[in-house]
């Protein structure tokens, strides 16, 4: 695959160091940046053959099948049709719109093109994620009744991030969109996302948008997805998933406390780990932050799609629904109140809450639950079929 990249900042460096980091048979062969001598330190760093000062130019560039957008999220619009007039696949990061309706706007571009959209939401393909869905697709936790996931951290780089105008909002749309979709990929993406209750509240920081929240999304199935996110945590980064199944738990920490821990004088002041808030004392390094963030196999998914004309498990149909779960909770934010989410185009399963059947202890008795108590003793709390009394033996 012959890439472009758009943008030389945070991102677009993480994304190289995936792409051309290990012996790939992928190669980035144009990179854009607003400056040129951006674009040039970016392409002397990484080995890139060319690069410019023009999204039209670099899209179009001969040696280009796909196109990755690490570009600020008000660009993202304006890259992906720039991409899809060129007719390049574009791999556009997260968010992929400010708001659904941009989002569904570069949806029908690339529909309309008949290139791939493929969505860079790393934090699905962790590996740690990447094992928990398959566990949970084969059944090993029973039926999700309730995922969390939490992504906090101190605040962003750069200074578009806090401006409501160019981001769209505040954590909850630099962050909430990863813990959307990973709850989302816990609770099944066929299963339709049906209200959304949030609070936010811009707590300490000069701004417009919010840089704290907590949301619930609820699911047609009666499933729920919380997320959790923050611009005023102190002490790194924190993402951390919780999915509760009928039948199991699973609990990951991506991040902080991952079982490598290391202690420093600070002598010589080196990269720690992203948003890492010291470089001395006790720290929590991670092993292989460009594998453990999910963007190794997030690029081989995205390429394997391409060519093989399928689409990848991360696409902007999901890029769509994200945002209009997001729009929901904004709305709900302002409201205090539970929103629809709106989807024009749903394409998973219509299915409506199932009752879940209930456990008998015998033909006239419900189990609600059983425990064996520190002394050895068995105890059973039961519910009467007909009186409906709770009772135990
Ligand atoms: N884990 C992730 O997936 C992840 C992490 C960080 C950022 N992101 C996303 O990546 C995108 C970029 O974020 P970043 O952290 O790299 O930010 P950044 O500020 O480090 O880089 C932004 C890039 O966009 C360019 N840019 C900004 N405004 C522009 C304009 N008006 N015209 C042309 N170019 C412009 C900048 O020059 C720079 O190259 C955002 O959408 C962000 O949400 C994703």
């Amino acid at each position: 695959m012959k890439l472009a990249i758009l943008g030389s900042g945070f991102i677009a460096r993480f994304y190289a160091d995936a792409l051309v980091g290990q012996r790939r048979k992928d190669e980035v062969t144009i990179v854009y940046s607003r400056t040129l001598s951006n674009a040039k330190k970016f392409a002397d760093d990484y080995n890139v053959p060319n690069f410019t000062d023009s999204i039209k130019d670099c899209v179009s560039h001969k040696d280009v099948d796909a196109v990755v957008i690490a570009l600020s999220n008000d660009m993202h619009l304006e890259a992906v049709l720039a991409c899809a007039a060129a007719g390049k696949h574009p791999l556009c990061t997260k968010p992929l719109g400010r708001t659904a309706r941009e989002a569904l706007e570069m949806l029908q571009a690339v529909e309309k093109a008949g290139v791939t959209g493929g969505y860079l939401e790393d934090l699905v393909y962790s590996p740690k994620a990447l094992k928990s869905i398959a566990a949970i697709k084969s059944g090993s936790i029973g039926d999700v009744v309730w995922a969390k996931s939490r992504e906090t951290h101190p605040g962003p780089h750069s200074d578009w991030f806090w401006d409501k105008e160019k981001s769209g909002g505040g954590a909850i749309i630099d962050l909430g969109c990863h813990c959307v979709e990973l709850c989302r990929s816990y609770i099944g993406k066929n299963i339709k996302p049906v209200e959304v209750i949030c609070w936010a509240d811009t707590r300490l920081h000069p701004i417009d948008a919010e840089d704290n929240a907590v949301g619930m999304v609820k699911y047609e199935n009666g499933a729920i997805g919380q997320f959790e996110v923050s611009w005023s945590f102190r002490g790194g980064m924190d993402l951390r998933d919780e999915v509760m199944g009928t039948e199991g738990t699973i609990w990951i920490n991506n991040f902080l406390r991952t079982g490598f821990e290391m202690f420093t004088t600070g002598k010589s002041g080196t990269y720690v780990a992203e948003k890492a808030e010291s470089d001395s004392g006790w720290l929590f390094p991670v092993g292989d932050e460009v594998n453990e963030l999910g963007y190794n196999h997030m690029f081989t998914d995205m390429f394997d799609a391409i060519e093989s004309n399928k689409q990848p498990m991360e696409n902007f149909y999901d890029g769509y629904v994200v945002n209009a779960i997001l729009d929901a909770a904004f709305l709900s934010a302002k409201t205090k109140k539970w929103e629809p989410v709106k989807i024009e185009d749903w394409r998973g399963v219509a299915e409506k809450k199932v009752e879940k059947e209930m456990t008998s202890y015998d033909k006239d008795y419900y189990l609600i639950k059983e425990e064996t108590l520190p002394s050895g003793e068995k105890k059973f709390i039961v519910k009467n079929k007909k009186t409906g009394s709770i009772e135990k033996r």
